[in-house]
C-alpha cells in the first residue's frame, strides 16, 4: 500500500530529524518533508555541500532528495501550518538548574515547538514525538496544545527513534521495529495508522508495532537503559578481569555464545559515551522517584556509577603506570568522539578521560578527523550537562586559555619530544586500552575510535 499525498514538517534538524527525514523522503517520493530549525547555521548547512552532521551514506541519500522532496527551512511557522505531519525532534536536555537538575529532562524546546504549533496551525494536525522525553510528555504536550488550538484537533503520537548514530541511515533503512503510540480513542487509532502508512513505504508491516502511547514513550527509555545496562555489566566484569588475570575479550565471547544473552553489545570500554544512554536512564531514575520507587530507582542510578567508575578508573590505570604521575607528561589521544564514524561528541567518555588526565597537569593532543578544535576546546571547557544547552554555548573568544592540543594529523598528536627515552619495556610509547590486553585493544578498535589512547613517556 502506498501513502497517501502528505505534507511533513520536522521540527529540529538535528542527529535524529535530519537523517530520519532524509530517509523518509528518499522511500516515500509522494510525501513532501521539510526540516525547519532555530539555528540559521544548520539550515545553511543542511543546504549546502558539507552536511552539518557526518553520517556514512548521509550524503547520497541528501542529494538524492534535496530539492525534489526535502527541503530545509527555518520559516518554522509556514512549514508547520502548511503540514499534516509534524514530527518534533527538538533537543532535551538534562536539566542543570531548579526541580530535578541533573536528573530531569528540560522541555524548554519540547514546549516552545508546542506552543509555536497550535499559535500557527490552522486546520488539524498529528503531532508526532521524535525526541525522547519523559513518559507522560504526551500528556502535558497535549494539554498545550489543546489549550491553544482554536478550535483545531491535534493528534499526539509517539514515535521514539531507534537509530544509532554512525549507523543511521542502515538503522533507518531495515529497523529492527518501528514503534508508534497513540490514544486509543477512533481519531488516536486513525492518527496511528495515518503515521503506518508512511513507514508501511519501506518497513514490512509486522515490524511497525502500535501501542498506547506511555508504553510507547517508556519503551525507549527501557530499551536504552537496557543496552547501557549490558556495557556496564561488561566493564564491570572487565575490572575484575584486570584484577584475576582473565581476558574479558575471550569472557564476553564466552557468555555471548548463550543465545539468552547474545554476543551484541557486549564490548568492555572506557565507558558509554552520546547523547541518549546516560541522559535517558537520568530521566529513569527521576521519574521512578517520583511515582515512589527508590528501589527501582537506584538499581538504574548504578548503571552509571559503573560507568563513571570505568571513566576514572581507565585515568588512574594510565596515571600509575606511568609512575603515578603524567604531570608535563605528553599524552595524545586518537578520537575524541563518542564512537566510530561519527563527529559527534555529546557525552563522549574522551572528555572524562582528558579532563583527569589535564587534572595531573598532562599535555594532551588530540586528533580526530570528524570534530573541530573549536568543538574539543569548548567540550573540555564546559560543565556537566552543559553542553546540549545552547545558551551555554558561547564561541570561544581568542584569548581564552586551551586546555589541549589540537592536531589535524595523527602522526603529529603521536610525535614525542625524545623518542629515545625508553621506557622499560624497551618502546618509547605505549598503549592502553580499557581492559590492558593487546587482544582487547584489537577488538576494541573496531567498536570505537575513540578507544585507543597512545601515551608518549618524555
Ligand atoms: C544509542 C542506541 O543504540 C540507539 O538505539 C538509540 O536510539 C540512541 O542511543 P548511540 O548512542 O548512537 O545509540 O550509539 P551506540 O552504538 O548505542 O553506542 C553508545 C555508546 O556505547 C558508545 O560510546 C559506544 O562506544 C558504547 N558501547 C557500545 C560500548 O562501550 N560497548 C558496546 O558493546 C557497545
Ligand atoms: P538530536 O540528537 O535529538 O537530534 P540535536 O541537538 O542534534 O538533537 O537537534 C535538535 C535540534 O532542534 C537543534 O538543531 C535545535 O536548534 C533545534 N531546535 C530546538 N528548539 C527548536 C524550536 N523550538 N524550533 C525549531 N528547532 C528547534
Amino acid at each position: 500500500r502506498r501513502s497517501k499525498m502528505v505534507k511533513i514538517c520536522c521540527v529540529g534538524a538535528g542527529y535524529v530529524g535530519g537523517p530520519t527525514m532524509a530517509v523518509i523522503a528518499l522511500k516515500c517520493p509522494a510525501v513532501e518533508v521539510v526540516v525547519v530549525d532555530i539555528s540559521v547555521a544548520r539550515i545553511t548547512a543542511w543546504n549546502s555541500e558539507q552536511l552539518p552532521i557526518y553520517e556514512p551514506g548521509l550524503d547520497g541519500v541528501v542529494k538524492h532528495c534535496r530539492g525534489r522532496n526535502l527541503f530545509s527551512s527555518t520559516d518554522i511557522e509556514k512549514h508547520i501550518a502548511r503540514a499534516d505531519i509534524i514530527f518534533v525532534s527538538v533537543n532535551t536536555p538534562t536539566k542543570t538548574r531548579g526541580l530535578g537538575a541533573g536528573k530531569a529532562a528540560d522541555l524548554t524546546y519540547w514546549e516552545n515547538a508546542a506552543r509555536m504549533i497550535a499559535d500557527v496551525a490552522k486546520a488539524d494536525k498529528i503531532v508526532v514525538e521524535k525526541s525522547t522525553v519523559p513518559v507522560k510528555t504526551a500528556e502535558a504536550i497535549e494539554k498545550i496544545l489543546i489549550h491553544n488550538s482554536r478550535g483545531v484537533n491535534f493528534q499526539i503520537l509517539s514515535n521514539p527513534e531507534f537509530l544509532a548514530e554512525g549507523t543511521a541511515i542502515k538503522d533507518l533503512f531495515n529497523p529492527d521495529r518501528v514503534l508508534i503510540g497513540g490514544r486509543e480513542t477512533p481519531e488516536g487509532k486513525k492518527a496511528v495508522q495515518a503515521l503506518k502508512q508512511v513507514y508501511a513505504n519501506w518497513v514490512p508491516e509486522d515490524r511497525i508495532i502500535t501501542t498506547n502511547l506511555w508504553s510507547a514513550e517508556l519503551s525507549k527509555l527501557a530499551a536504552n537503559a537496557f543496552l547501557a545496562q549490558r556495557i556496564s555489566s561488561v566493564n564491570a566484569i572487565s575490572a575484575l578481569c584486570e584484577a584475576t588475570g582473565a581476558d574479558v575479550a575471550e569472557v564476553a565471547y564466552a557468555i555471548g555464545k548463550d543465545t539468552r544473552i547474545g554476543p551484541r553489545f557486549l564490548s568492555a570500554s572506557v565507558g558509554f559515551g552520546g547523547s541518549c544512554f546516560q541522559k535517558d536512564i537520568l530521566n529513569l531514575v527521576y521519574i521512578c522517584e517520583c511515582h515512589g520507587l527508590p528501589e527501582v530507582a537506584n538499581y538504574w542510578k548504578d548503571v552509571i556509577k559503573i560507568n563513571d567508575y570505568q571513566k576514572s578508573r581507565f585515568v588512574n590505570r594510565v596515571v600509575s603506570s606511568m609512575f603515578n604521575t603524567v604531570s608535563e607528561k605528553k599524552i595524545a589521544v586518537l578520537g575524541f568522539a563518542f564512537k566510530k564514524d561519527t563527529g559527534d561528541t555529546r557525552e563522549t567518555p574522551a572528555i572524562d578521560v582528558c579532563k583527569g588526565l589535564l587534572g595531573d597537569k598532562a599535555k594532551v593532543c588530540i586528533y580526530d578527523p570528524q570534530v573541530t578544535e573549536e568543538q574539543i576546546q569548548r567540550d573540555l571547557a564546559l560543565n556537566k550537562f552543559d553542553w546540549d544547552h545552547p545558551v551555554h554555548l558561547q564561541p570561544m573568544s581568542a584569548t581564552e586559555v586551551k586546555p589541549v592540543a589540537v592536531t589535524r594529523d595523527a602522526y603529529e598528536a603521536t610525535k614525542g619530544r625524545t623518542a629515545s627515552a625508553s621506557s622499560p619495556s624497551g618502546t618509547s610509547s605505549r598503549s592502553w586500552t580499557t581492559s590492558g590486553s593487546t587482544r582487547a585493544c584489537r577488538s576494541r578498535r573496531s567498536c570505537s575510535t575513540a578507544a585507543t589512547w597512545w601515551i608518549r613517556r618524555r
